[in-house]
């Protein structure tokens, strides 16, 4: 397999004020190629109206609980990741635990290691923070997500509702001990 481009290319780097257009911008992309075929339009236009507006997204990187990361190759941006601890989580899980929140790669690098690398800076963030463990809802009609956690060494532990507009979707809870 040869690859598009050079994974050392690869810099993942923390979301500053003046990446809040970028990072909607592969927010949307990226939730539109990976869910907008399973849902109808409404629900998913609800979604990311609510989710992605210019105004949530800076309150959500304000938060100190609350950190994101473009992946750029080449300055264009082809993912991103976003980590809540503490009462940025958006279950009550544990204190000792790190949320993935979102890890999101453009469809046309899939399958380079882009997802990988941002798996890597969640468990880096999780040694620093010295949390125990790192956890995560994925709908449990993602098998491609399900595929990657499970070859990662998340195991399930329980599952949660997502709402997705109208809609109530079944997430699994993977996690990953530290
Ligand atoms: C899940 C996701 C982040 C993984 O990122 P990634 O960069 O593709 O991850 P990796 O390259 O490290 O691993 C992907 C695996 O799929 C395999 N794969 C091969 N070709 C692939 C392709 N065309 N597309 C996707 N995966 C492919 C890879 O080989 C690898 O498995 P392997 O190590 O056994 O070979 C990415 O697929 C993604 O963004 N999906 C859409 C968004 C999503 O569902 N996010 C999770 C929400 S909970």
């Amino acid at each position: 397999l040869t690859l598009p481009f050079n994974i050392n290319s690869l810099i993942i780097s923390e979301v500053t004020a003046s990446d809040i257009d970028k990072l909607r911008d592969i927010s949307i992309k990226t939730f539109s190629e990976t869910y907008e075929s399973l849902n109808t339009p409404e629900n998913f236009a609800a979604y990311i109206q609510q989710h992605f507006n210019t105004e949530e997204l800076i309150k959500e990187t304000k938060n100190k609980n609350s950190v994101s990361y473009l992946a750029r190759i080449n300055d264009e941006v082809v993912g991103y990741l976003k980590l809540n601890s503490e009462n940025a989580q958006t279950e009550n899980i544990s204190k000792d635990s790190l949320e993935i929140e979102r890890i999101y790669v453009l469809k046309k690098y899939h399958g380079f290691k882009v997802g990988l690398k941002l798996l890597d800076t969640a468990v880096t963030k999780a040694k620093e923070l010295q949390k125990k463990f790192i956890w995560l809802g994925v709908w449990e009609k993602n098998e491609k997500a399900i595929y990657f956690y499970k070859k990662n060494s998340f195991v399930q532990f329980d599952t949660h509702i997502f709402k997705l507009g109208d809609d109530d979707q079944n997430d699994f809870l993977f996690k990953l001990n530290i």
